[in-house]
C-alpha cells in the first residue's frame, strides 16, 4: 500500500525541486528512562508514519527513535556503555558537551571506533546544564540519518519553575512509498547543495498531528534539531514564546515576537511558552524551513481544559550561567576560517594533501568543500589545520563564501558569538553550532581550555563528509 496516498491530516509541501515533502506530527509523551546505563545500537523497526503506513526499518539505540532520553543533574557523572549490534563500527559523540577528548566519540583521535559485537564505556562529569544530544561519529550521514540520535538533558541544580518540561526532537527523513529510508548512496547532488533534505518531518519519532496543552500553563519547550541537513524556522504566533537558552547555554530571556526560532542541524533552543488562559480551538506551530511560500504546519496545539493553570505574566528568570570561561578579547589571537565550494560557489580548486587540484579533480574524489583553500584527504589522520595554545583566547572569523548556509560545529568547547557582518551581536550567546548564511561573516571567541584534537565541521552531514571538516589541536 502506498502510505503517501492515505487520507489523513498530512500536509504536503514541495521541497525545492525534490520530491514531495510530507509534514507529519506526533502526539508526544516522551518516554523518559531514568536509569539508562546501556545504549545498544542495532537495527530496529519503528512506526515513524504511524497508522498511515508500514513500520520503517531504522538503526536505533535500544530500539527507539529518537534514542532514550538521558537525563542527569548538573555535576553528575554520566556512565553509559555502548554496545554495537550493527554490522559496522560506531561510536557516540556527545554533541555540545565539553568532555575530555577520550570521551568525544571521534574515531582515531578519541578512541578506536567500536567494532561490531563490542562495547565501549563512556564516563565523564556533566559540567554544563542544558539541552544536548548524542549521535555516532562514524559514517555520520548514514548512521545518524538511519536513526541513531538521542537527547541528553542536564538539569540545572534549581530548574526554572514551569508547569511542564517538554521535549520536541525535530527530525527529517527521506522515505520511499513503502515508508522505508531511501538508501544512502553518497548522492553528489545532496552533498554539493544543501545536504540530504527529507520528505517527512517527525517530532519525537513519529508523525503525530497534535500536541495537547492546558489553558494558562507555562511550558519549558526544548527543541532539538537532529536532522542531517534541514534548518527549521518555527513560528508560534499568536503565542509569543520567551527564548531562554541556545545550544544548552542560557541567554537573557527575550520574547520571540516576529522572529522565527531558527535551528540549523545540530542546534537547540529552550523556550518558555505561556499558553493562553482562554482556549481557542487550536494553535498552529508553523515551520518555514524553505521560506514562507513553503511554510507548513509542524504542529497543532490543542487545548485540554480538564486541567487549567493561572497564566504566568512575569518574565522568566535567566538560567544560571554554565562554567564556560570568558575569552579575553583584547589578547585573543585571530584566525580567519573561509568556507568555500559547493554548487554555484565558484571555487576553482583547492589543496589536498599538499597538491593543488582543480574543481573537477576534487569532484572526482567526492570533495566539494574547502576551508582556507584546503580540503581534507582523510580528516581523521590528516594533521590538524591549526594548533591552539591551551588557556589562550582565540577569535575565529567564520566567512561563508558559498551559496548555502552551514551550521558550523566545534567539538570540546562552547564559544561566544561576538559579531555578525562586522556588527556586534545584539543578543550575546554561547553556542557549539553556529549557523552562517551565504556571504555572512560571524566572529566567535573562546578560550582553548580543553586539550586534545577537536573536530571542526559543518553539521550538514553530507557537507561534513565531502570536505567541510577539519581538526584543530589544543596543546
Ligand atoms: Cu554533532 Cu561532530 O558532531
Ligand atoms: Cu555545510
Amino acid at each position: 500500500m502506498n502510505w503517501e496516498m492515505n487520507p489523513g491530516r498530512r500536509k504536503f509541501l514541495q521541497s525545492l525541486g525534490c520530491c514531495v515533502t510530507i509534514e507529519l506530527i506526533p502526539n508526544i509523551n516522551f518516554a523518559y528512562q531514568p536509569k539508562v546505563k546501556q545504549l545498544a545500537a542495532a537495527p530496529a523497526e519503528v512506526p515513524l508514519v504511524l497508522e498511515f503506513g508500514p513500520a520503517t526499518e531504522v538503526w536505533a539505540y535500544n530500539g527507539q527513535v529518537p534514542g532514550p532520553l538521558l537525563r542527569y543533574q548538573q555535576g553528575d557523572t554520566l556512565r553509559i556503555e555502548l554496545e554495537n549490534l550493527l554490522e559496522e563500527p560506531t561510536t557516540i559523540h556527545w554533541h555540545g558537551l565539553r568532555v575530555p577528548v577520550t570521551m568525544d566519540g571521534v574515531p582515531v583521535v578519541s578512541q578506536p571506533a567500536v567494532p561490531p559485537g563490542e562495547k565501549f564505556r563512556y564516563e565523564f562529569v556533566l559540567e554544563d546544564a542544558g539541552t544536548f544530544w548524542y549521535h555516532p561519529h562514524v559514517s555520520s550521514s548514514k548512521q545518524v540519518g538511519k536513526g541513531l540520535r538521542g537527547v541528553l538533558i542536564v538539569d540545572e541544580k534549581v530548574p526554572p519553575e514551569v508547569n511542564r518540561d517538554v521535549l520536541w526532537v525535530l527530525d527529517d527523513w527521506r522515505l520511499n512509498q513503502e515508508a522505508q529510508i531511501v538508501p544512502f548512496s553518497g548522492n553528489r547532488h545532496d552533498a554539493s547543495h544543501n545536504g540530504r533534505m527529507g520528505n517527512v518531518v517527525t517530532v519525537n519519532g513519529n508523525i503525530g498531528e497534535e500536541f495537547t496543552v492546558y489553558p494558562g500553563e507555562r511550558m519549558r519547550l526544548r527543541l532539538v534539531n537532529v536532522s542531517n541537513a534541514r534548518t527549521f524556522s518555527l513560528q508560534f504566533k499568536p503565542i509569543i514564546p520567551w527564548l531562554i537558552a541556545l545550544d544548552g547555554h542560557p541567554v537573557t530571556p527575550r520574547k520571540i515576537d516576529d522572529e522565527q526560532v531558527v535551528l540549523g542541524a545540530g542546534q537547540r533552543a529552550d523556550l518558555i511558552v505561556d499558553i493562553p488562559e482562554s482556549p481557542s480551538e487550536s494553535l498552529p506551530v508553523i515551520d518555514h524551513s524553505f521560506g514562507s511560500e513553503f511554510a507548513y504546519e509542524l504542529m497543532h496545539l490543542v487545548f485540554d481544559s480538564t486541567q487549567t493553570y493561572s497564566s504566568s505574566v512575569s518574565a522568566p528568570a535567566k538560567l544560571p550561567a554554565n562554567p564556560v570561561p570568558a575569552p579575553n578579547l583584547h589578547q585573543a589571537i585571530k584566525h580567519k576560517m573561509v568556507f568555500e565550494g559547493g554548487a554555484m560557489g565558484g571555487l576553482s580548486g583547492a589543496i589536498l594533501n599538499g597538491t593543488y587540484l582543480n574543481m573537477r579533480e576534487l569532484v572526482e574524489r567526492d570533495k566539494f568543500w574547502a576551508l582556507n583553500g584546503m580540503v581534507p584527504d582523510d580528516v581523521l589522520t590528516d594533521p590538524p589545520i591549526l594548533t591552539l595554545k591551551r588557556g589562550q583566547s582565540y577569535i575565529f572569523e567564520l566567512i561563508n563564501r558559498t551559496a548555502f548556509e552551514h551550521p558550523i560545529h566545534l567539538h570540546g568547547h562552547s564559544v561566544f558569538v561576538i559579531s555578525a557582518n562586522e556588527l556586534p551581536v545584539e543578543f550575546p550567546m554561547i553556542r557549539d553550532t553556529i549557523l552562517i548564511a551565504p556571504n555572512e561573516k560571524q566572529e566567535i571567541a573562546f578560550v582553548a581550555d580543553n586539550p586534545g584534537i577537536w573536530m571542526f565541521h559543518c553539521h550538514v552531514l553530507e557537507h561534513q563528509e565531502t570536505g567541510m571538516t577539519s581538526m584543530i589541536a589544543v596543546i
